[in-house]
């Protein structure tokens, strides 16, 4: 089938810290990993700490081969959104990435595709690169819904969006997304690479055949040291959005080993 859509393309490691450290955590963190990856090349690395954390973490980065990212942001640049953090507050901050419509982000703070396709807009509008997340839960899984799921949340998360060019999907199978159990099982890598083709041939729909040839498709969901070899070998594969084991230098920096 559209096994030829792909390009071999130098991969993107994220690391999605969720609601985890403090600023002296995050900032320890950050320098473990600078120092550990700092002869790293042919892959692209990124972290995605707290709000309260980039600040001091994009310091810590400075001159790095380590990108920040967000979590989250609102789709206005400004105004009466009391506790919610703009595109322009983020990009201020040194963010060159920003997560959008985390499957957590849907699941408990009711984020739904209008919502998530104005994040969207805004970050691209913005001069940032959004991850977007989609996925399917086990429940679509057993009833063999996953493509469908996948291919309804791509048309409406990029409704309207002329343009991808800065744009990453992360494909997060929910079921496998470890929520803190280190023991989670991580999708097969013949599962997570027949979903990713999907993936990309949606996208050869909607947009043109070299756009989706080129579009960064990478994997979450309990992605680790002992897994990400075989996850990251995979043809449409191009990186991983990590989040349990990017809590630990060692193992986040084994993984972005494992992209090469
Ligand atoms: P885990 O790596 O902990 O499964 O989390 C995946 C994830 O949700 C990254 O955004």
């Amino acid at each position: 089938m559209h096994s030829a859509l792909n390009v071999k393309m130098i991969k993107l490691i994220v690391a999605n810290w969720k609601m985890n450290k403090t600023v002296e955590e995050s900032c320890l963190l950050a320098n473990e990993l600078k120092n550990l990856l700092k002869n790293e090349k042919n892959v692209d690395i990124a972290v995605c700490p707290a709000f309260t954390s980039l600040h001091p973490v994009s310091k810590e980065l400075k001159g790095s081969n380590i990108k920040l990212g967000a979590q989250n942001m609102h789709f206005e640049n400004s105004g009466a959104y009391t506790g919610e953090v703009s595109p322009s507050m983020i990009k201020d901050l040194g963010c060159e990435f920003v997560i959008i419509g985390h499957s957590e982000r849907r699941e408990s703070f009711n984020e739904d595709d209008s919502l998530i396709n104005k994040k969207l807009a805004a970050a691209l509008r913005n001069g940032l690169k959004p991850i977007l997340c989609i996925g399917e839960n086990w429940e679509q899984r057993l009833n063999e819904e996953t493509e469908d799921i996948l291919e309804y949340q791509l048309l409406k998360c990029l409704s309207g969006i002329e343009s991808i060019k800065d744009l990453v999907i992360a494909y997060e199978p929910i079921w496998a997304i470890s929520k803190g159990n280190p023991n989670q099982k991580a999708a097969t890598k013949a599962d997570a690479e027949e979903s990713h083709l999907f993936i990309r041939k949606v996208i050869s729909g909607i947009y043109e055949e070299e756009t989706a040839k080129n579009v960064r498709i990478i994997y979450g969901g309990s992605l680790k040291p002992e897994n990400a070899k075989e996850l990251l070998s995979m043809p449409n594969i191009n990186g991983g959005l990590v989040g349990n084991a990017s809590l630990n230098a060692k193992s986040f920096a084994e993984i972005v080993k494992a992209a090469k």
